[in-house]
């Protein structure tokens, strides 16, 4: 399938590559071939959104980059190394939370420094100055379970950042939420991410996040999937719009109604 790609982006050398990627999952009873061909190169500090239709395969490919999966065909690498495992250069945040309930605020935030083996009151320092810094420094003792759904994922965020990675994985972190918290924390999440200059993949159902928060905008096939096309998001206005502002200027919808259309387009062909 060739490629579609509109407009075109600086990127800041080549941090993620996936080349020639493709993976089956196996069962005793069938093959599941999930990704075919994926080609994927991501820059420092880049920011990048990936929608396609369900199933398609938007988690395994970031199960990939995490190391958590190995390729059935093709390399992934970070930084020019082949990823073969999991990596302290790798962070993930999810849909759901996974808050330890008995633990409080900073003792979640510490668990995966813990489990890293960092020092441990290095990783309670760093903890309690990141909770301080992003709105969260009144709560550093309280229990998850008196905290509102979006100051959960806020922790979750907090918790991956405190193991510092390079790079994090967020596979719709903020579905779980309603409407008016998904968009506070999208723009908070968003902030966060490009003051610790990491690089991020950001796996969202929701078109109007992807292209507020990403430099880049992958669209993703039906299975077998590959990235069908990538949009290169640069506003009239300049680089640094927050999300909100984003949403605001003329050319979101252009982006949107193009995105939208590609994957109706692939809804409808599977009829
Ligand atoms: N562990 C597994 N064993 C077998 N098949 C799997 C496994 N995990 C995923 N699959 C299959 O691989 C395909 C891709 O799954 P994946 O979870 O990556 O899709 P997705 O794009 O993230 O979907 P969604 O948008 O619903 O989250 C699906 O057909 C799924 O059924
Ligand atoms: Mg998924």
């Amino acid at each position: 399938m060739a490629r579609r790609e509109s407009g075109t982006r600086e990127t800041n050398g080549e941090h993620i590559r996936l080349s020639g990627v493709g993976l089956s999952y196996f069962t005793p009873r069938e093959e599941t071939e999930a990704l075919r061909d994926v080609e994927l190169s991501i820059g420092k500090g880049e920011f990048i959104s990936i929608v396609g239709p369900s199933g398609c395969g938007k988690s395994t490919l970031l199960s990939l980059v995490s190391g958590m999966l190995k390729p059935t065909k093709g390399k992934v690498s970070i930084d020019g190394a082949e990823v073969t495992g999991p990596s302290a250069k790798v962070g993930y945040m999810l849909q759901h939370d996974h808050l330890f309930e008995w633990r409080d605020v900073l003792g979640n935030v510490t668990v995966g420094a813990e489990i890293r083996r960092m020092e441990k009151a290095a990783a309670k320092r760093r903890g309690a100055e990141l909770l301080e810094r992003y709105g969260l420094g009144d709560f550093i003792r309280h229990a998850p379970v008196q905290l509102s759904g979006g100051m959960r994922q806020r922790v979750a965020l907090i918790r991956t950042l405190v193991a510092e990675p390079d790079i994090l994985l967020l596979d719709e972190p903020f579905s779980a939420l309603d409407y008016q918290t998904r968009l506070t924390l999208s723009e908070e999440v968003f902030h966060i991410i490009k003051d610790q200059g990491k690089t991020a993949v950001l796996v969202t159902h929701d078109l109007s996040e992807a292209i507020s928060m990403a430099d880049r905008v992958m669209v993703m096939s039906k299975r077998p999937s590959t990235i069908s096309a990538v949009h290169n998001i640069v506003f009239d206005e300049g680089e640094g719009l927050s999300p909100w502002s984003k949403r605001q200027a003329a050319k979101y919808h252009d982006y949107f109604n193009a995105i939208w259309k590609e994957l109706d387009d692939h809804a409808v062909s599977a009829l």
